[in-house]
């Protein structure tokens, strides 16, 4: 089990770089923007955005009405880039010089110790569930956030679906090519992956080649341990939690979730249930 809750920790690669490069593929990702303004104007306007990361869904955040705001993260440097999102954003830098925007850095399996002192009408987990290490972890983190909701808090847990999951191993091959500040940047990667009772283990190593100013290339490996649970699973974990999948989707455009399905997003209710209760 990973023990700490930094992604980039123990990575033999400077975190920040590993963040910038993060972010120089995650940021292209705007596909759910609509999806979580909806949430936010149909769920409530008190949000708290579980692995936050460098703050990507902040603005379709704030764009659906949310008025407060509260990301957690275990990676320093990923929130230092959420700092730095907000810094360059005026509307961002308003809703935050409000109070409308708080990043806390902690770790999502012990939200209890975070003293984060405030309940939420929404809370999301987008990418976050595969850097848990299994049920027990995720059974953490659900007894957490069920405790930071209120009565009629929903809780949306959104990853890849079936269709994105890795039928076989992939031998190390080229992802992509990229520019940053006008260099090239290659990223290579290979995967191991493993059925098992609680879903899909898999083991995702990447190779950055990142060009320097002086035309030297420097090489950044990391590599992650990953699990996405069945459906099956994660119904169990969020029962046991004390909570209800509502609904279940495939799509940001709430397409039936099937095995062709791009995303698995679960609509969880924070129920009134004693098993949730004896467990907090
Ligand atoms: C795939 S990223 C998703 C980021 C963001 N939700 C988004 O959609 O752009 C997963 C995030 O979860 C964070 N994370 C992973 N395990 C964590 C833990 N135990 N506690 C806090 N954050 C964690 C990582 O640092 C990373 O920022």
């Amino acid at each position: 089990m990973p023990v700490s809750s930094d992604i980039f920790a123990d990575q033999p690669t400077d975190p920040d770089l590993l963040a910038e490069l993060y972010d120089l593929e995650h940021d292209e990702l705007v596909e759910d923007f609509v999806f979580y303004e909806e949430m936010v104007d149909r769920s409530g306007r008190r949000v708290l955005d579980l692995g936050c990361g460098s703050g990507r869904l902040i603005s379709p955040l704030l764009r659906g009405g949310a008025e407060r705001i509260v990301g957690v993260d275990g990676s320093a440097a990923l929130l230092r880039r959420a700092e730095s999102r907000i810094g360059g954003d005026e509307e961002l830098s308003i809703a935050k010089g409000a109070g409308m925007i708080r990043l806390v850095l902690g770790d999502v399996r012990a939200l209890g110790s975070l003293d984060i002192g405030e309940t939420f009408s929404l809370a999301i987990a987008v990418g976050l569930l595969p850097h848990l290490d299994g049920p027990e972890e995720a059974l953490r983190l659900l007894i957490g956030v069920r405790s930071l909701l209120q009565p009629d808090g929903i809780l949306i847990i959104d990853d890849v679906g079936p269709a994105q999951l890795p039928s076989r191993d992939l031998p190390l091959s080229v992802d992509w090519r990229r520019q940053l500040q006008g260099r090239e940047v290659v990223r290579r990667s290979e995967l191991m992956r493993r059925e098992a009772p609680e879903g899909l283990r898999v083991a995702f190593s990447t190779i950055v080649d990142a060009v320097r100013p002086d035309g030297t290339i420097a090489r950044l490996p990391s590599s992650h341990r990953l699990w996405y649970p069945s459906g099956v699973a994660l119904a169990k974990v969020v029962a046991e939690a004390g909570m209800a999948v509502e609904l279940q989707y495939g799509s940001h455009d709430l397409d039936r979730l099937g095995p062709d399905s791009e995303r698995r997003i679960f609509v969880v209710r924070r129920a009134a249930s004693a098993a949730g209760d004896r467990k907090r």
